[in-house]
């Protein structure tokens, strides 16, 4: 029987319009599919909105898959789209397998995944491990009563006494970790949002039934998963109280050491079995891990062999709020070393905005430039962030009333929640950015007048077109697919500067992170490469053509990227 199968599956590929890279997983230096690729992440509420009522769309998304493609991105991860009652905008699930109706249908679904892999594209998506919506009928037959079937999939407990929760354990997202539920008298932990409640993971049939959701959207096409939360997945089982630290934070509670319910060892055995699911199904695993150094990023990568998550989101990288080359020198060095393969994120829809956390608000749009010309060039998959291409500003409500993010209305008006990362992307200059006809369900900022995709399209020197020739050349360019880092200039405290080299060849990349013009020279004989002169390849406020290493001049922010040999 099997025999007969497996010609015409052989067949099949053969034809499938969806072969080409799709199927080259691993290339000829042993590179699998997802250290070549970029990936880019898309929140489904603000890309595009296909049927006008202001919210993003599955059909939205379908409808951009040529400008994703043609910007150069390769993977797009999904922040979440499944059926939720959305008080934390989609990471509350209350079924792990459909679509929001907001967003569409499953079949919507498979479009988007057809269209994704016609051009060649993979899809991953977000699965939000630690916790479900309160809505999720796992949760509600839970708190039904002491003895329902799915008791133990949650984390119950008896308060300590009359109103007085568990432990001292606090939420992240304000005040206490525990809410107590009338009808059986007991209290349930969640880590976020109290619609939120924490999945027991001691629980066996909470994995399993947990990994088959990862199975039935593999089944369905998927190349992998980003992990949402996965340093909260386990708690102390004896509930010890976390250590109270000084000071109170933006929600006004006391500051907290989490360390009886955040990072616990048990979480590394459920990502290395998860790891197993996923190497059935070429798929890659990105962890949403908020690692303090080397050694939590080592374990992260797979301890003692193990293998557990290919890529651990460095969001390390991302608390460089400034442009500093001596401290993304140390952060690369430390992710370079870590043995793994390094992934590099500068924002994304819990941060504010890379163009406002880096931009000095005169020279933004060059910052943006240095910033693409450092993370799309580093050893490593860069995740870029949607409407980072373009420059897209942050935009925090400007009243409370306004604010749609709960933890904005908790911590206002310290903190303004994560509306202002979570725009609309500018489309055109036209009314709403070109996103909708309907006002979108957050306002775009003034600058979509300018910083849009049609009006950058024309601009050969937009942020837009700059994105697109790095990515080119990084599609293109064997040292920036598979060569090594080397640091360059080590003490210069401007210039940030660095080789990518491999085989014969080498890729140099400079940006003066500054806002004076500088001057730097290599020699770079002692890396090989004697010929002192380099090739522009892409050169904003630098040299272009034919340069010589001994002496570039470089304007203020500007990044200068140059081919050289032997
Ligand atoms: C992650 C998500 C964030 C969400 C939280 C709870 O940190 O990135 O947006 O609010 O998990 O699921």
């Amino acid at each position: 029987m099997l025999r007969s199968i497996a010609p015409v599956s052989v067949l099949l590929t053969l034809l499938s319009p969806f072969t080409t890279a799709q199927q080259k997983s691993i290339d000829a230096e042993g590179h699998q599919w997802w250290q070549h690729a970029v990936f880019y992440e898309l929140y489904p509420r603000s890309f595009a909105d296909s049927d006008n009522n202001g919210i993003g769309d599955l059909n939205g998304i379908t409808s951009k898959l040529d400008y994703l493609k043609d910007l150069g991105v390769d993977a797009l991860w999904i922040t979440p789209c499944f059926p939720s009652p959305q008080v934390d905008f989609g990471y509350d699930v209350s079924d792990y397998q459909n679509i929001d109706p907001m967003y569409g249908t499953l079949a919507d679904f498979d479009k988007m995944m057809g269209g994704a892999k016609q051009r060649d594209m993979r899809i991953i998506l977000d699965f939000v491990m630690n916790h479900t919506s309160d809505q999720h009928k796992w949760f509600l037959d839970s708190k039904s009563s002491k003895t329902a079937q799915y008791r133990d999939w949650y984390v119950w407990r008896d308060g300590k006494g009359q109103n007085q929760p568990p432990n001292d354990w606090l939420s992240t997202f304000g005040h206490a970790a525990w809410t107590f539920d009338p009808t059986t008298g007991q209290w349930y932990y969640h880590f976020f949002y109290a619609e939120q409640p924490d999945l027991n993971w001691r629980n066996p049939a909470v994995e399993k039934a947990m990994f088959d959701v990862t199975r039935w959207w593999y089944d369905r096409g998927v190349s992998g998963f980003r992990l949402d939360a996965v340093d909260t997945l386990f708690e102390d089982p004896k509930l010890k109280d976390n250590p109270i630290l000084p000071g109170t934070n933006q929600y006004g509670d006391p500051n907290m050491d989490n360390k009886y319910n955040t990072k616990l060892p048990e979480i590394h055995g459920v990502l290395q079995r998860l790891r197993k699911v996923a190497d059935e199904h070429d798929a890659v695993l990105i962890g949403e891990t908020w690692t303090k150094d080397i050694a939590e990023l080592k374990n992260y990568y797979g301890a003692h062999g193990s293998k557990e998550l290919q890529m651990p989101m460095d969001l390390m990288f991302m608390t460089v709020d400034k442009l500093s080359p001596p401290e993304f020198r140390r952060q690369i060095a430390t992710v370079d070393s870590a043995g793994g393969w390094p992934v590099f994120v500068i924002s994304n829809h819990d941060k504010p905005r890379s163009y406002n956390r880096y931009g000095d608000g005169q020279h933004n749009d060059p910052i943006a430039k240095v910033m693409a010309g450092l993370y799309l060039t580093l050893r490593g998959t860069p995740i870029m962030y949607y409407g980072e291409e373009i420059g897209m500003e942050n935009n925090d409500p400007k009243r409370k009333e306004d604010v749609q993010d709960p933890i904005g209305r908790t911590g206002w008006p310290k903190d303004k929640g994560r509306d202002g990362e979570r725009t609309p992307m500018q489309w055109s200059d036209s009314e709403n950015a070109g996103f909708s006809t309907a006002a979108p369900w957050l306002p775009v900022p003034p600058s979509y007048k300018t910083h849009n995709v049609e009006e950058e399209s024309k601009d050969p020197n937009s942020i837009l077109n700059f994105y697109k020739n790095v990515l080119a050349l990084r599609h293109k360019e064997p040292a920036l697919l598979e060569g090594e880092y080397i640091a360059l200039n080590e003490s210069d405290p401007n210039v940030l500067s660095y080789l990518r080299r491999y085989k014969n060849g080498a890729v140099l990349v400079v940006l003066n992170m500054s806002s004076a013009p500088q001057k730097v020279s290599f020699n770079l004989k002692p890396q090989g490469f004697g010929g002192a002169k380099a090739t522009t390849l892409v050169s904003t406020g630098a040299p272009t053509g034919e340069v010589n290493l001994s002496e570039l001049s470089l304007e203020p922010f500007a990044v200068y990227i140059g081919k050289v040999s032997k």
